[in-house]
């Protein structure tokens, strides 16, 4: 239908706009796509400071449009990731199943989408908006955010997630500028609910804290594995389902069962006590989580016969999961977008639209995530002035960061556009030296106030990374976790987690010259290509976008 109209771009002719909004779930968002390329992507929990926000992305949409250098009368289409009413119409014959268990939940499904139906028109209005909007798959969002943003012309595509218009996994295939679709697993049958039901029962926040049972799984046993695998079975059709019973989520209010807490016992009180318990339970989860998935890609292989992987969606965060599926499926190459949860789907909204709708060609790779704000340094001293902080301004940053990693100090790494995505990559970070032992308590108990038993990061010179892992494969988004070799475990201990491994983020240097150059006038000094990278936020707080939130 779009295609009739289409608007057909050259690289670089300025002809088209199009406008990803996420404002339909939480990591709501924004992106600006300029003739096919991102040149603006910005979550709106930086502007607003609340972490995973649900509000709707005025600072981000914002922001876009200010880095594009246009006006909202400039943009050719506005893209939402989510079809209004598609939920209510798949989930129909769920409701009927399950009434009247389930009238709370379709009624609420109503409201929701006069919710967002609301939430275009408060767009229109307040931005005076008048060209096209399009309303894009949820699943499908989040594949094309996967697919068009790759390096790949072919490529098998994974969506996983808690779920969005009624589907919770969506399988694909990408080719060239086409996308298409081979099986998708209806909710309340998702992995990313079984996930989020478990962190809510382990006394962690669902939506948000997935990434602490991930780094809390290693710690645990197969107690109670056997038991899990029975709350997901397969069907002959490859679809899964999940045991009801456990997670009635689908009938509103409840995570998790009394079914469930008679067979695992009481869930923990948040702030309380760790035990075996809880990290067996963290262990199981993750487990069938990575199990579900590599059966799934699995059978993804065989419908497709690529070499190619690309994954989306919020359970794509799970990067053991993901460093799985590269290692134990006849998949050669994995794509992950950075911005796997919600907020990449404004992102994969636009792209479907300027590729599959509009049928451009593709001229667009991502190989970086630094699509944010940025601050002059005029605006940096001035912060710096307002809360009288002495400073100097430095010939060379990356020696003088270097020394005072060395030093033992923890430096507070703030540098150009900030990330997009959950993960700092050198742009907004706090660095320590990877060699001290005791870094990493003095990092979560003194500096972010969080839980002692969550792992940090290395970033690592991709040049130097083979060295340092088996089984290697580049991790630019820092979302692999990959086994340290041996001999190299006891040399970083602040990044080494539990079992071995770490979840690298390997450095480019045409990607972020002056990250790199830290950690190679890091390396001249110790003769290590490894710093320890976490983000530049505190518990519970986004991470940081201007200096004022630094400081
Ligand atoms: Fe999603």
């Amino acid at each position: 239908m779009l295609r009739d109209k289409a608007v057909q771009i050259e690289k670089g002719d300025g002809r088209l706009n199009i406008l990803g909004i996420n404002c339909f779930s939480h990591d709501t968002s924004a992106c600006l796509l300029k003739d096919g390329e991102v040149v603006a992507f910005a979550e709106e929990e930086r502007f607003n400071r609340e972490k995973h926000t649900k509000s709707f992305p005025d600072g981000a949409i914002e922001f876009c449009l200010k880095a594009g250098g246009i006006d909202i009368g400039d943009v050719d289409y506005v893209g939402f990731p989510f079809r209004p009413g598609l939920d209510f119409y798949r989930g129909f014959l769920h409701f009927l199943k399950y009434f009247p268990g389930s009238y709370k939940r379709f009624a609420l499904q109503g409201l929701i989408d006069l919710n967002l139906v609301g939430k275009v028109s408060y767009f229109k209005r307040k931005y005076g908006y008048k060209n096209k909007v399009v309303f894009v798959g949820h699943h499908e969002s989040h594949a094309a955010s996967a697919f068009f943003a790759s390096p790949f012309s072919k490529a098998a595509i994974l969506s996983i997630d808690r779920g969005g218009d009624f589907l919770s996994t969506l399988l694909a295939f990408g080719e060239g500028t086409g996308l298409r679709v081979l099986r998708t697993i209806p909710n309340p049958h998702s992995l990313g609910e079984v996930y989020s039901a478990v962190t809510a029962y382990l006394g962690f926040k669902p939506n948000s804290d997935e990434g602490k049972v991930m780094g809390l799984a290693p710690y645990g046993r197969d107690t109670y594995l056997e038991d899990f695998r029975k709350l997901i079975r397969f069907e002959e059709s490859g679809a899964f389902e999940v045991d009801l019973d456990f997670f009635p989520h689908h009938l509103v209010g409840r995570w998790f069962s009394d079914k469930f807490v008679r067979k695992f016992g009481e869930p923990r009180e948040p702030e309380s006590e760790i035990d075996a318990r809880h990290e067996d339970i963290a262990a199981a989860v993750q487990k069938i989580t990575e199990e579900t998935a590599l059966s799934l890609a699995n059978d993804l292989y065989e419908m497709t016969k690529s070499k190619n992987l690309c994954i989306a969606g919020g359970v794509g965060l799970n990067s053991v999961m993901n460093a799985r599926l590269l290692k134990e499926t006849p998949f050669e190459e994995i794509f992950i977008q950075p911005a796997a949860n919600d907020a990449g789907t404004a992102l994969g909204c636009a792209l479907y639209i300027c590729h599959v709708l509009l049928g451009n060609e593709r001229n667009y790779r991502m190989e970086q995530v630094c699509y944010g704000p940025e601050f002059s340094n005029r605006e940096i001293e001035e912060a710096l002035r307002r809360r009288n902080i002495s400073f100097e301004r430095l010939e060379n940053p990356a020696r003088r960061g270097a020394e005072l990693l060395v030093k033992g100090k923890i430096v507070g790494w703030f540098q150009g556009k900030m990330e997009v995505g959950p993960r700092a990559l050198g742009n907004r970070s706090i660095l320590a030296d990877p060699r001290f032992p005791g870094m990493k308590d003095i990092l979560n108990h003194k500096v972010k106030h969080r839980e002692g038993f969550r792992p940090f990061a290395p970033s690592v010179l991709e040049e130097d990374a083979e060295e340092y892992f088996g089984d290697y494969y580049p991790s630019p988004f820092m979302l692999l976790v990959l086994l340290f070799k041996k001999d190299k475990r006891s040399v970083v201990p602040a990044v080494t987690h539990v079992d071995g491994t770490g979840r690298v983020q390997t450095v480019s240097r045409k990607v972020n010259s002056l990250y790199w150059r830290l950690i190679a006038e890091f390396k001249k000094i110790t003769g290590l290509p490894v710093i320890l990278n976490t983000s530049f936020n505190v518990r519970g707080q986004p991470i940081v976008r201007s200096p004022e939130d630094a400081l």
